[in-house]
């Protein structure tokens, strides 16, 4: 008795996992996919996984030279020939990501999906960190929409955005790096803004990985402003569970099948993705009951409403609108 009915739930649970990976098929297969820093890491994680999933063809977007022919050599001894193309171009280069994105549309025939991938943790290069992390995506996030959007003669399509999960325990002594991937999330909400959603066709999300084991987290401790701040740094990392790039690779694949335009989700612990939002700030605003007295009448004067002046007397905290 006991046997049949665990017979019963893993046909189920096998069931189950058909259905989705249809479903997952469904949305990659025969889609040309763009992913910038392919080569390595989470990349690469990626890479495999869209192939795995049928995509027709991948562009990578590296500077890693070096690990291209490894990289290109491995996906046609599993997927077959000519599933892959490498283009050398550092995303911080503007001029140069254009012709990379119309050299890609053109090979392929169109792009379908954008990951918004390449990035740095080098604090003490941090300008480069800020070229590369802000102003690479930047970049690769307005091309994607230039040949992706309905609005611009493309067919929609997909841009996923990775930032980082906000994890301050390692944050302290990361404050450029942590700067850029904030600016990932603010990027992709105006990006996904219902309004835009509606002219562009394109669903724009944003993928927060935990730690994962990557040449970026195995060199991150000698990347620090100064070397007194490594102690500190490699200690907090001990508290962190870190993953793998499968594990991110797999859960992006779920999140293309059902995140809603604009959505933002964590994967960390190599556990299943989960969803995540960004507050409205009004909601956020600290209300202090007893320690001061705040002022917000409103008078008609002249015919126009006008604030009366705040009494801020006692805390100087407290700004009239
Ligand atoms: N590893 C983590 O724990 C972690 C966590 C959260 C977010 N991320 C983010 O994930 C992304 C990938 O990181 P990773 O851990 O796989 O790093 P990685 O160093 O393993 O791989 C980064 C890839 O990007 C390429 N690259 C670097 N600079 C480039 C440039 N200017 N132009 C084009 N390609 C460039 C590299 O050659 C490499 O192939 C980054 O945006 C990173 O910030 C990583």
């Amino acid at each position: 008795m006991v046997a049949e009915s665990n017979m019963k739930r893993r046909r189920s649970s096998a069931c189950e996992k058909a259905k989705e990976l249809q479903a997952i098929n469904s949305v990659i297969s025969g889609k040309n996919v763009l992913v910038t820093g392919g080569v390595t890491g989470l990349g690469f994680a990626f890479v495999n996984q869209f192939l795995q999933h049928g995509a027709k063809r991948i562009a990578i977007l590296d500077i890693n030279d070096d690990a291209r022919i490894r990289t290109l050599n491995g996906i046609e001894k599993v997927y077959g020939k000519d599933k892959a193309i490498f283009i050398n171009v550092d995303v911080s280069q503007q001029d140069k990501m254009i012709d990379a994105f119309e050299e890609a549309s053109q090979k392929m025939g169109g792009i379908d999906i954008v990951i918004n991938n390449a990035g740095i943790l080098d604090e003490r290069r941090w300008e480069k960190e800020i070229s590369v992390n802000i102003t690479g995506m930047l970049s690769t996030a307005m091309l994607a929409m230039d040949h992706m959007g309905l609005d611009k003669g493309g067919r929609g399509g997909i841009l996923i955005n990775v930032s980082q999960h906000v994890d301050y325990t390692i944050s302290a002594q990361l404050p450029v790096y942590t700067a850029t991937k904030h600016a990932i999330i603010g990027l992709s909400a105006s990006l996904s803004s219902p309004q835009r959603f509606e002219k562009s066709g394109v669903r724009v999300l944003t993928l927060c990985p935990g730690l994962t084991e990557t040449a970026l987290t195995v060199e991150s401790p000698n990347k620090l402003l100064s070397r007194v701040m490594k102690a500190d740094f490699v200690k907090n990392l001990e508290h962190v569970t870190i993953q793998t790039p499968f594990v991110v690779a797999q859960g992006l694949m779920l999140i293309l099948r059902v995140g809603a335009p604009g959505s933002i989700w964590v994967i960390e612990s190599g556990e299943s993705p989960y969803e995540v939002y960004v507050p409205e700030f009004r909601s956020l605003r600290r209300h202090y009951k007893n320690n001061f007295t705040v002022v917000e009448t409103v008078k008609i004067q002249h015919g126009r409403p006008i604030r009366e002046e705040c009494d801020n007397t006692r805390t100087g905290l407290m700004s009239c609108a």
